[in-house]
């Protein structure tokens, strides 16, 4: 269903039919699943959210990072409907369909390196991370994981030791998973070493090679796994130099990188892959999921070809891995990423974000960092610029009140403290520019 592009306020937000399915979900839903802000969807179509009340949202949260094309792109829509017509499932194990051959050649032209590849895929990105780690220690017979502070790499038990974030993500569940070593990422917001680039000469790097070396050993270690733009963890974009030289150093110890792209992939910051944005940087796997289907459910570990062979037959898949549906939802998504101006448009939502978050960043004393890669931009919130305490509960304000306006912010950030805008990338600019406005005086009332 198609929507208009506007946004409209009909009453309260929340309104009476969100208010009281929000009461039906408290009865029935378990309380550990989250949502933002308490509106139920009706209809979504491009960069607009209708709710059940008839109110309609401008939308930064783009799904989580799964919209890059838009809520309901027709030709994806027609895609999926012609194969609803066709067949909803074989399983991959029982019958193969040419859908999810034609994902894996499309992503093995696509992701960085251009070596010869093979393509897993399944259904959410933490099977993603969990299954590049079944490749790598079959490939290198070592048991160890390498991953960075601050890092999402999942909700099931391995990517969860692997996430960094103990509240709310980690709480509770315990033990995890061994073999899970952290590092420092490249936070200079927040450095850990107290530095400051590019005066501190990438100490952070040079500390990650210290410990491959003396604590984890390189020939214990069978992958290191970094997002290119940290996403969870609140947008966090390393410096110049930085992704480079952690490439560097697994080349030298012989380790494979994986590039995790499932929030900063398939178009978010202006480049297919956020990689491609740092020069000489080939990881040898890189994961694809969110936008990659436009709200299908599928994700894919691609990787060089003699690694993600060492599985042997039935090594890896599960029942839905490379559904159908998702596979014809991700064909016509890349053709709209391929050959279409979706690229050009994170470009130039990119732009727009950094000089309006900028210029709100220096208005607002509220906001300590406005960073991010492309259209993955974020505003790091402080009580106070000086000890830049996060401003978590203030954060939380801004969503809120940003909601009963019109439009729909997620937070990030390892201290709940990071508003983030992940925009579907077909949202025209006097949309965007509503929405930023919104966002302003929601800043403005937090900031009093
Ligand atoms: C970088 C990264 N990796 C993995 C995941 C897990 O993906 P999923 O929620 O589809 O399991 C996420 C989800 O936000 C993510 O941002």
């Amino acid at each position: 269903m198609s929507i208009p592009q506007q946004r409209k306020l009909a009453g309260d937000v929340p309104g009476p039919g969100s208010r009281s399915l929000e009461e039906r979900r408290r009865r029935a839903v378990a309380r550990g699943v989250s949502t933002m802000t308490p509106v139920y969807a009706a209809a979504a179509h491009g960069a607009v959210i209708e709710d059940v009340d008839g109110n309609r949202f401008i939308d930064f949260t783009g799904g989580l990072g799964v919209l890059n094309a838009g809520h309901t792109p027709p030709t994806v829509v027609e895609a999926v409907k012609a194969q609803v017509e066709r067949f909803l499932h074989t399983c991959q194990h029982a019958l193969m369909y040419e859908p999810y051959v034609a994902v894996a050649e499309a992503l093995n032209r696509l992701t960085p390196g251009g070596y010869d590849k093979r393509t897993l895929l399944v259904s959410s990105g933490a099977e993603a991370t969990e299954n590049v780690v079944k490749i790598a220690r079959a490939a290198t017979g070592r048991p160890g994981v390498v991953v960075f502070d601050n890092a999402f790499h999942g909700r099931t038990l391995l990517a969860l030791a692997m996430t960094g974030k103990v509240a709310p993500y980690k709480q509770g569940y315990h033990p995890f998973p061994s073999e899970v070593h952290r590092v420092p990422y490249a936070y200079c917001y927040r450095c850990p070493f107290h530095l400051t680039y590019p005066g501190c000469g990438l100490a952070c790097a040079d500390y990650v090679e210290e410990q491959l070396r003396t604590h984890v050993g390189a020939g214990n270690a069978a992958a290191v796994l970094v997002e290119p733009v940290q996403g969870e963890g609140g947008f966090i974009a390393p410096p110049p130099g930085w992704l480079e030289r952690i490439a560097e150093i697994c080349r030298d110890l012989d380790i494979p990188l994986v590039a995790d792209e499932v929030q900063s992939g398939f178009g978010r910051t202006g480049t297919l892959y956020a990689v491609e944005q740092y020069p000489g940087v080939v990881p040898d796997f890189t994961l694809s999921a969110k936008s990659i289907a436009a709200g299908l459910p599928l994700a894919a570990v691609t990787g060089r070809q003699e690694l993600m062979d060492a599985p042997g037959p039935g090594g890896l898949g599960g029942t839905y891995g490379g559904n159908p549906l998702a596979c014809t939802a991700a064909l016509a998504t890349i053709e709209l990423l391929e050959h279409g101006d979706l690229l050009d448009r994170a470009k130039r939502m990119g732009e727009v974000l950094g000089t309006r978050l900028r210029e709100m960043g220096e208005r607002h004393r509220i906001v300590g960092e406005v960073r991010g890669l492309g259209a993955m931009m974020a505003l790091e919130l402080v009580t106070d610029r000086e000890t830049k305490e996060p401003a978590k509960d203030a954060t939380s304000r801004v969503i809120a009140e940003s909601a009963r306006n019109g439009l729909l912010t997620l937070k990030a950030g390892i201290y709940d403290n990071v508003v983030r805008v992940l925009a579907p990338l077909v949202m025209e600019e006097a949309l965007l520019e509503e929405g930023l406005g919104i966002l302003d005086r929601a800043l403005a009332a937090a900031d009093r």
